[in-house]
């Protein structure tokens, strides 16, 4: 089985090659490609992966290149998560919304806009190539923003593209355990929305819903990252618990505020992080698991830090710093290969799930999965709040992929001006000026 990673130079690549390694069973991954642009940062995971499989026998084995189409031919899975424009693209992302007072954020409102923009062209290109040179391959789509990009390849690779996102997992997996559930996946979640902007309704353990339980307990909700983000109290008039990304909309004046005042924006804080370490692995002494892992641990202690500050919610729980990134991306696989039937939360095409929407969207969801491939299943109806904001914000996506199409500017500033974190029309056609004079990836918008 030949799995290839594009974004293969990537930082989060040996969280996936840990999680393959765990994997003793028949149909597993042996083969593991990577491929980059950048040919150092490929040398650089590719010591950490060379240490991490030291003492593994039969470790997936592990080849490099920065050829693309040789990358994808006879590949069985393919992740794609890469990251147009570098850790420096995602930095005046930020830079340039804040300035206009509004959001930058890679995947909510102005940020994601701006990323989606440039990183739709190029999804599309792979998404072609896969279809020609890889046409029987599952296309496991980490890029952000995940919920665009999936639905952006999906024109061209249909259901055969899954993107994934480890934080409704994460959720789930928080409430379940405050729940008491021994293993989260006895409980199952009513989740649904659009990636990075979904709502849990309901968790069933044994048949019942445990959900009220937790909106009735403020010691409960004060227990666990989203409680502690969002409050007991706005969490019991919702009824409902939203996806921590929820947070850059209920409290957008807030969190615009802190990200303003912040010494370094996330994208910016991490670009100096990455640097240092990639520099690190040129010298051929270095112990690469544990600069890795070191600079591992920091980024995730330190994610989200502003929401968490405005919140007062505090440093992040211990069993919340492993991500889960990986395990679902090894989950969604194995259940794949080996007609392993599992339930996810996963970006598919909407299928009808919800009424509000046409089939084709992509939308987050629950989903069995089996070696036909992922089947959103049906959840109860959002309530109309919800929807709201699910429309405007799938409106806004279907703006980026006509403008990425099109190449119509006009079009680009019509993306901005109707996300409703942007808050006037004149805003969005600076944010458009702003945007082409930093990005040579937006140099298609005429
Ligand atoms: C979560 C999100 C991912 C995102 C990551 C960002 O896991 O679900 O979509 O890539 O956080 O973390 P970062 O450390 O890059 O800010
Ligand atoms: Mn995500």
């Amino acid at each position: 089985m030949k799995l290839t990673i594009l974004g293969g130079g990537g930082f989060r690549v040996p969280l996936v090659y840990g999680a393959l390694l765990t994997d003793r069973g028949e149909g597993r991954v042996t083969e593991v490609v990577l491929h980059d642009l950048d040919d150092s940062r490929l040398y650089a995971v590719a010591r950490v992966l060379a240490e991490q499989a030291a003492d593994v026998p039969d470790a997936p084995k592990v080849t490099a290149t920065t050829d693309l189409d040789e990358a994808l031919r006879g590949a069985d899975f393919i992740f794609s998560a890469i990251r147009v424009g570098g850790l420096e693209g995602r930095a005046n992302d930020e830079r340039v919304a804040l300035a206009e007072g509004v959001l930058g954020q890679e995947t909510v409102g102005a940020g994601g806009i701006a990323y989606g923009l440039r990183t739709v062209p190029v999804a599309v290109d792979i998404a072609r190539r896969v279809a020609r040179l890889a046409p029987d391959a599952w296309l496991i789509n980490f890029t952000n923003p995940a919920g665009l990009v999936t639905e952006a390849m999906s024109r061209h690779l249909g259901d055969r593209v899954i993107g994934i996102c480890d934080s409704p997992v994460g959720l789930g997996r928080r409430i379940a355990r405050v729940l008491g559930a021994k293993n989260p996946q006895e409980a199952w979640i009513d989740y649904v929305g659009l990636n990075h902007l979904g709502w849990v309704r309901g968790l069933r353990i044994a048949g019942r819903d445990e959900l009220p339980r937790l909106l009735a307990d403020p010691d409960l909700l004060g227990s666990f990252e989203e409680g502690k983000l969002f409050g007991a109290d706005w969490l019991r008039s919702l009824g409902a618990i939203p996806n921590e990304y929820l947070h850059y909309y209920y409290f957008n004046r807030e969190a615009v505020r802190a990200y303003q005042q912040a010494d370094k924006t996330r994208g910016a804080f991490l670009a100096d992080q990455q640097a240092r370490f990639y520099e690190e692995m040129r010298r051929p002494d270095a112990a690469a698991l544990t600069a890795w892992d070191r600079t591992r641990a920091e980024r995730e202690a330190t994610y989200m830090a502003e929401n968490r500050e405005t919140a007062g919610a505090g440093e992040r729980d211990a069993d919340d710093l492993s991500g889960g990134y990986e395990k679902v991306a090894l989950a969604l696989m194995r259940a794949i290969a080996r007609d392993e039937r599992t339930t996810l939360i996963l970006n598919v095409r909407n299928q009808g799930t919800l009424s509000a929407r046409d089939t084709d969207a992509v939308i987050e969801v629950p989903c069995l999965v089996d070696a036909n491939g992922a089947h959103p299943v049906a959840v109860a109806p959002l309530p109309d709040h919800a929807t709201g904001l699910v429309c405007s914000v799938k409106a806004v996506e279907r703006e980026v992929l006509a403008a990425a199409d099109s190449g119509s500017r006009a079009t680009a500033v019509k993306a901005f001006a109707l996300h409703p974190l942007v808050d006037s029309v004149n805003v969005a056609r600076r944010l458009v000026e702003g945007y082409t004079a930093v990005h040579p990836g937006l140099a298609y918008l005429g």
